[in-house]
Parts: structure tokens; C-alpha cells; sequence
């Protein structure tokens, strides 16, 4: 993977750190990489996701997951980062099988898809680390019941990842079903490459063993220096552009495939890094749809962003057809990665023109190898930017107060603090 971080300096942009500045926080990252490294040496909560490259066991995944591969449908339920990670896999590199998410409990999503799908032919996997989430808990329920009245033996067709103890646990024991171990230490957004997601990626014709070298590959560029490893020259610039002024990281990958890993990094950067006061607001964008609209924003708008643009160095062949029509003539004989490679070095380049900083990732390509390297990468940015906030970057009490709060709700136990009331009708 490589990081381009030139157009995020002081020189180009507004706001921009400084070559100085950077030299002195390579001290900063000298000393929260012998950190990181300590974590990851002893297995510590969160640090342990770093070693994942290696403690996972794709073999496992691989026979957990051969008896139900014959189906053409399957169902991740699960939420955050118990279905991010999977549907960040199956959306870049999926081979055609029909993938779902079910996270959200929206009672009229969740009916059009039970009545949308062909329930004998799905695989279900039900993931939750505490196993107690109650939107996948109930999620669950809804669906095994929907398999149960459609004749389908729910307890053949389902696979659980959960942690040693929680609800999901003792329905799964309950009930003889096949159970994965959630991997210890690692927080549920920094799970992709474990038991989380590898089974909806081994069901979707995903190379395990490919994708998490790539992973090994950035755990064995990670340096002392962030002139000598792309992950820390990202995790380093953000943190220093935000603490300049740019509280708000745009990810706009130029390439479909990526747009799920969008929503995977917003995840991932918002739940570490938002502590304390501190931390970049993520945004979603995807490349070229949004030149079309977020892009006069962050060209035009308030100096608070930092453009994370992603691509790839190859992509697929797809020529344009030639045309006769009058003043097409620069379309012709191009192609749409071509086109589409344009757009990138357009926006890019207008960015720097305007002083919006900007970093440049590529990968090689769309493919198990490079996601891998581009999720370990990430994940190790993100533990490097909350080593220079001095944030948690493993909790999420905001996230687990309001679980336990909408569970007080449905139990009639919670005492929420009284709300204003000013209503408008
Ligand atoms: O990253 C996290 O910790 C969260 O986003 C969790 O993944 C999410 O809340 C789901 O939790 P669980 O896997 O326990 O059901």
C-alpha cells in the first residue's frame, strides 16, 4: 500500500502541517509504535487485534463454514462491527453469492427481505461478541422463526460467532448450534479479519490465506517511523491535520467495491477516536458519484476537512465504443478505469488548487491480498491516532450506554434523564 501524503502539508494545504512539524511528531510516533508494539507482544485488550494476521485460524473458518456452502443466499446478523467487517469483504470481493447485512431492526426492511428471500436456500451467520445486542438477538429470532414457518430446519442452516458467555451463547448451546469463538481482545470493530467476518467471506469464494498475508504484510511494515510505514504516515497526518483544524475525514474510494469499507472506516475512526472531546467526524463518500455533490463542499466549504481519496492501480478492462458524435472525440478508444483514474487525479488536483489537504492510498487492486494490507493498515492508523489523542481507542461507553439504556427501556427499568419538550406541528 502506498500513502501520499504530499498534499497534505503545509506548502499545499490550509490546513496543513508543516515538514517541521511532522519531524517532531516522527518523535511522538517513535514512542506510540514501542507502545503498540508492547500490546501487541503481550495480547493486550485492542492491541491483540493486531496480531490477527497470525492468530487467525482460516483453516477453522474454512470447515466451519463447508457444510453449508452450498447455499446461494447468506445472512450476516449481526451489527457495528459484527456485520461491517463481513460486508466490507463480501462487497469488495465477493464472487456472485447473494449477501445480505441484517443489522438494523426496522420492522419494514426486515419484512421485505424475509418475504425477498428463498429461506431454504440461505445460510444464516448470527454475530455478536457479547451476545447480548438486542437488535441482533431479536433480529434473529424474527429470522429463524420466518425459516421455521417457510419448513426450513433453522438449526441446520445457521452459524454463530459469539464470545464464551451472553445470550446468543446459551441459544447456541441450547440448540447444538455450530459456534465459532468471537477472538479474545479484539473489540468488535477492529474484527474483520478474524471468526467475525471470515465466514461470510469463505462462503463468498473470498482467498482467506491471500487476504490476511496482506494483513501480515502491513504488521510487518509497521515501523518506528511514519516516513518508513504508510499505516503511520496516515494515522500520523490525520491526527496532526484535525488537531490543525481539520475535524472532518472525507474517505472517498474510487472504486465500488469500496464503498462498503467507507462505512467500515467511519465505524472504526468515529467509536476509537471519539473521546474526551476529541476526534475526526468521518464521512462517506464514493468516487466519482460524489464529484457530483459532496466535492463543492469539501473544495468550497468550511477549511475543516482532510479528503482520504482510495484507489486502486488496476482495474478491470471496459472500453468505451467508439463514436462518431461530435466532440466525444476524447472518450474514444478510452476506457471506463481510465475515465474513471481522470476523475481522481481531477479531483485531486482541484483540491490542492483550492488548499484542501488531501491523502492519497493506493492499492494494487480490488483484490484479498490488498484489502487485507488496506484493513490491517487502517485498523493500525486508527490505533496510532488514539495513541497521540491519548484517547481509549478499545472502549465505547457511548455505544454501551445507550444499549443498556434501550434495553432499561424495554424492561421498564430505565431511568433516562427528563428531555425539553418544544414541539412544532
Ligand atoms: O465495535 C464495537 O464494539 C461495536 O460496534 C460492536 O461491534 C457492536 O455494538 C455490536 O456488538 P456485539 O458484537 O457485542 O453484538
Amino acid at each position: 500500500m502506498r500513502v501520499d501524503i504530499g498534499n497534505a502539508l503545509a506548502a499545499t494545504a490550509r490546513p496543513g502541517v508543516s515538514a517541521d512539524a511532522l519531524d517532531r511528531l516522527d518523535d511522538r510516533v517513535a514512542a506510540a509504535h514501542d507502545r503498540i508494539a508492547d500490546g501487541m507482544a503481550d495480547s493486550e485488550f485492542g492491541y491483540a487485534a493486531l496480531n490477527l494476521p497470525e492468530t487467525a485460524d482460516p483453516a477453522a473458518v474454512e470447515a466451519a463454514v463447508e457444510p453449508l456452502a452450498d447455499a446461494d443466499t447468506l445472512l450476516t446478523v449481526g451489527i457495528g462491527g459484527s456485520a461491517l467487517g463481513a460486508a466490507t469483504l463480501v462487497d469488495a470481493l465477493g464472487d456472485g453469492l447473494d449477501y445480505h447485512a441484517l443489522d438494523n431492526v426496522d420492522p419494514a426492511h426486515v419484512r421485505d427481505l424475509l418475504a425477498d428471500l428463498d429461506l431454504a436456500d440461505t445460510v444464516v451467520h448470527v454475530v455478536s461478541r457479547s451476545g447480548t445486542t438486542a437488535e441482533t438477538l431479536a433480529n434473529f429470532l424474527v429470522v429463524r422463526d420466518a425459516m421455521a414457518d417457510a419448513g426450513v430446519d433453522w438449526t441446520e442452516r445457521t452459524l454463530v460467532t459469539t464470545g464464551v458467555e451472553g445470550n446468543l451463547r446459551d441459544l447456541a448451546d441450547d440448540h447444538g448450534l455450530p459456534v465459532l469463538d468471537a477472538p479474545e481482545g479484539v473489540p468488535g470493530r477492529f474484527s474483520a479479519l478474524s471468526t467475525v467476518a471470515l465466514p461470510a467471506a469463505a462462503l463468498a469464494g473470498v482467498d482467506l490465506d491471500e487476504l490476511l498475508a496482506g494483513a501480515a504484510a502491513g504488521r510487518d511494515a509497521l515501523s518506528g517511523s511514519l516516513y518508513d510505514c504508510p499505516a503511520y504516515a496516515y494515522g500520523a497526518v490525520a491526527y496532526a491535520l484535525d488537531v490543525r483544524g481539520a475535524s472532518v475525514n472525507a474517505m472517498l474510494p474510487y472504486a465500488e467495491g469500496l464503498e462498503t469499507f467507507a462505512e467500515w472506516f467511519a465505524q472504526l475512526w468515529a467509536e476509537s477516536l471519539g473521546k474526551d472531546g476529541l476526534g475526526q467526524t468521518p464521512a462517506r463518500a464514493l468516487g466519482a458519484t460524489d464529484q457530483h455533490s459532496q466535492l463543492q463542499l469539501y473544495r468550497a466549504g468550511p477549511r475543516d476537512k482532510l479528503v482520504t481519496m482510495v484507489r486502486p492501480e488496476s482495474r478491470p478492462d471496459c472500453a468505451i465504443p467508439e463514436t462518431d458524435l461530435d466532440g466525444l472525440d476524447y472518450l474514444a478508444g478510452g476506457d471506463l478505469g481510465g475515465l474513471l483514474d481522470a476523475e481522481f487525479e481531477a479531483t485531486e488536483a482541484s483540491l490542492a488548487e483550492s488548499g484542501v489537504p488531501s491523502v492519497r492510498v493506493e492499492l494494487p487492486a480490488v483484490d484479498a491480498h490488498s484489502l487485507g494490507r488496506l484493513l490491517f493498515d487502517i485498523e493500525a492508523a486508527c490505533v496510532l491516532a488514539g495513541e497521540l489523542y491519548g484517547v481509549e481507542t478499545f472502549t465505547q461507553p457511548a455505544v454501551e450506554w445507550g444499549k443498556d439504556a434501550a434495553r432499561g427501556l424495554l424492561r421498564g427499568e430505565a431511568d433516562l434523564p427528563e428531555k425539553d419538550v418544544l414541539v412544532v406541528e
